[in-house]
């Protein structure tokens, strides 16, 4: 018979205790940065109906990266490539109980057929966190800022290992209306092409930008135009106020749109500034039509929301390219060696392991009547940092000792 293989599937990873260990170092700081400002968490399934992509998600997303079959129930289901079309179900499945405005956090597994690549895996873990259907929509844009920054500083980092990356779908809305004179497929074809500015040539991005316009390339900064200069303006505000909280690798960039068609106000992208990691580690931005897409909001009724997501694959790398990782520990407190194999001792081991436990500790035993050498080994192989002999001798006298290894 043919052996099979261990391979795992296409990039996806299997978490071995070490893998979890820092996976859930990762986790622990995401969670008390965003509880320390007052979200709570939520959850769901991982399987969504497609539809919920079709209108809004970005068309790279949908054409060729999303996980999606029909079950035997002739559904067309997907596997979510992201959490925020999720979000905006649940928001609008239940508006009128829920009290607004809303603080909300999610660690989901998302799943994207793209290539494999340094920081961008097919299946990932990714910290979503918004905030929903505020009055003053500037105070929580500035917050969600402040929020990325404190999250990396808790994992130790600088200023000068990231930069904040700040743009606006309502300001590039106003260059497509008033510089390029573009309807709305145009914007949107237009917009399509900037996304992708930094994965093509020169020369491709040159050919397909004749495509749509004899207009000039020009930055938006020097664009004459009273709305243009208008919401150029709102993002400068926002920068100062982070620069003057002490946010200063804060920086506006006309490059940022963001693959998503659901943004409508401030876009933003953090960047490792290790050149080794080129992907961006944080995207998101402000959403306001996203919600009233589903049937029980009333077309009146606009909820807005603000959030970003950071995935765990460019989070490990960023940590990892600077050593800020802490040692692995083993969960186990104290292995319990066990030198003999007469039943008594056994028995006595036993009577120390539920002791233990009792007090709190994590308790490992091995019976397997191993030299003492051996069980040193072990302990220390697997970053278990006590350890307790008990042999003949410890059972007669009925004692114990916990050696830190
Ligand atoms: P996104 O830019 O597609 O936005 O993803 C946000 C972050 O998730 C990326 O910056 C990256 O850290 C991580 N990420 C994305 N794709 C992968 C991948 N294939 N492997 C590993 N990590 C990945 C969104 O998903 C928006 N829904 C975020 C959002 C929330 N906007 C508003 N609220």
């Amino acid at each position: 018979m043919k052996k099979l293989k261990t391979e795992n599937y296409k990039g996806v990873r299997d978490f071995y205790p070490r893998d979890v260990f820092f996976q859930e170092c990762i986790f622990e700081t995401w969670k008390k940065t965003v509880k320390s400002f007052g979200f709570e968490e939520y959850n769901a399934s991982l399987l969504e109906n497609s539809e919920i992509y079709k209108a809004k998600t970005s068309e790279e997303i949908i054409n060729n990266q999303t996980y999606s079959f029909i079950d035997r129930g002739d559904r067309e289901v997907t596997l979510r490539p992201e959490m925020t079309p999720t979000l905006a179900r649940m928001i609008a499945a239940k508006k009128r109980e829920l009290s607004f405005p809303l603080r909300l956090y999610s660690i989901p597994n998302c799943f994207r057929y793209e290539r494999p690549q340094r920081g961008r895996m097919r299946e990932f873990w990714q910290l979503n966190v918004d905030i929903l259907n505020v009055k003053n929509d500037k105070f929580y844009d500035i917050e969600i800022i402040k929020l990325i920054n404190k999250i990396l500083l808790n994992f130790k980092a600088t200023s000068s290992d990231f930069t904040i990356k700040i743009n606006s779908r309502t300001l590039l809305n106003s260059v497509y209306e008033n510089y390029y004179e573009f309807n709305e497929n145009e914007a949107l074809t237009f917009q399509r092409l900037l996304d992708k500015k930094d994965k093509i040539t020169q020369v491709e991005f040159s050919k397909e930008y004749e495509k749509i316009t004899d207009k000039e390339y020009k930055d938006i900064s020097d664009i004459d135009d009273k709305k243009v200069k208008k919401e150029l303006s709102y993002i400068n505000e926002i920068i100062e106020v982070c620069k003057n909280t002490g946010i200063t690798n804060i920086e506006f960039d006309q490059n940022i749109v963001r693959g998503f068609d659901y943004y409508t106000g401030i876009v933003f992208e953090v960047f490792d500034n290790d050149p080794e990691n080129n992907r961006a580690l944080f995207g998101g931005g402000r959403y306001s039509n996203l919600i009233d897409l589903f049937e029980s909001v009333k077309d009146d009724v606009n909820i807005s929301g603000i959030g970003f997501g950071i995935g765990d694959v460019p989070m490990m790398n960023f940590l990892e390219s600077r050593n800020l990782l802490p040692e692995f520990v083993n969960t186990t407190d104290i292995l319990l060696g066990v030198i003999s194999d007469n039943q008594k001792v056994i028995d006595y081991a036993d009577m120390v392991a539920t002791e233990l436990r009792d007090q709190g500790k994590n308790v490992s035993i091995n019976y397997d009547n191993k030299k003492v050498g051996d069980i040193m080994k072990i302990t220390e192989k697997n970053g278990i940092k006590n350890v307790v002999i008990i042999g003949e001798k410890e059972c007669e006298e009925k004692v114990y000792e916990i050696k830190e290894i």
